[in-house]
């Protein structure tokens, strides 16, 4: 009976026919999701931390709304996230308790610092553009409330990435001070970017699995190609450089050749010895106990309501 089901399940996927919560699925195919889902909406909410360093700093008023604007979109993101996890019988609060005690993993690149305000600036362009590159396939993901979750989240990134890069062309336009910031910041982020797509195809232990059931629509590789050969001429229109001696278009593909990514520094951010990984736990720790006393007074207040309603 179970290989009928299975049989079932996979036809409905070759078919582009939606996984809804309450179809059946496999196990493995839940456990992905929850896996993959809950640290996408991790990544979203330590994702607000490195730009949250810089909003009493904004350069002026405007940079201030935006750069806040952005920051609530992460977390509209994260909990939208959330809530599609629980779609899987997940327990949100599990998921983030993992993530506080080291089990669950979130995005590498949140696992740096942000030293300027250019920094602003290339995490919206570089950070924000790896981002929808990866999340515009995950619009069209065999699982319904995931894919749909998508679809928003996408146009929120689309926006952030633009005002990112509207912040770096300014830079690039400025006096030479403002320039060398952007360069340097651009210098800093390109090849933590590079690695937020994931391990090569051929070490990634999901990819095949995951294209299999279209919750994946391309691989890490075919993504990281696309971000390149999207970025590269972004940078040449600001007049800024990639810091990567081996970047040369290849007429015979029509594709940027680049250089090889450091593995071991990605291996060792994504362990928990990136320069900043202890500092966000911490903080997503603190805010889940500076926020108890609101939980627990939301909760009494829901109580006393539902009493007062049965009387
Ligand atoms: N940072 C931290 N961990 C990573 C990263 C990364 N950049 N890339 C891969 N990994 C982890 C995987 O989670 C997996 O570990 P696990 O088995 O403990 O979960 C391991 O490295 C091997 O990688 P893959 O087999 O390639 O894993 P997967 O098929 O899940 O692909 C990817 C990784 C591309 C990140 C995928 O999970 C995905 O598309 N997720 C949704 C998007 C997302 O999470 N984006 C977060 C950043 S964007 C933002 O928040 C603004």
């Amino acid at each position: 009976k179970i290989d009928a089901l299975n049989k079932a399940f996979q036809d409905k996927i070759d078919n582009e026919i939606k996984i809804e919560p309450k179809d059946y699925m496999p196990d493995a195919y839940r456990k992905t999701l929850i896996r993959q889902i809950s640290q996408h909406a991790h990544s979203e909410i330590v994702g607000q931390l490195p730009e949250a360093n810089w909003v009493t700093r904004a350069p002026n008023l405007r940079r201030k709304a935006v750069l806040l604007a952005k920051i609530q979109d992460e977390a509209g993101h994260g909990l939208y996230l959330y809530s599609a996890v629980e779609t899987l019988g997940a327990d949100r609060e599990q998921t983030i308790d993992d993530l506080h005690e080291g089990i669950a993993k979130y995005s590498s690149i949140f696992n740096y610092p942000t030293l300027t305000w250019a920094d602003m600036g290339t995490v919206g362009w570089l950070v924000d553009g790896a981002a929808i590159m990866n999340q515009v396939p995950l619009c069209r993901c065999s699982y319904g409330p995931y894919a749909r979750a998508m679809v928003r989240v996408c146009k929120e990134e689309s926006f952030h990435q633009r005002q990112g890069f509207e912040v770096v062309t300014q830079l690039a336009k400025g006096t030479p001070e403002q320039k060398a910031m952007a360069q340097d910041s651009l210098n800093r982020w390109w090849w933590p970017a590079l690695m937020m797509f994931g391990p090569n195809d051929a070490d990634s232990t999901h990819t095949a699995q995951s294209m299999e059931w279209k919750i994946k629509r391309h691989t890490n590789d075919e993504l990281r190609q696309m971000f390149v050969d999207a970025t590269v001429p972004q940078a040449e229109l600001i007049g800024l450089t990639i810091p990567d001696k081996d970047l040369k278009f290849n007429e015979e593909t029509g594709h940027y050749d680049f250089g090889e990514i450091d593995w071991d520094e990605f291996w060792q951010v994504v362990k928990g010895y990136g320069p900043c990984n202890e500092e966000r736990v911490a903080a997503r720790k603190k805010a889940k106990e500076d926020g108890l006393w609101v939980r627990e007074a939301a909760n009494a207040y829901a109580e006393k309501r539902a009493a007062r309603n049965k009387k």
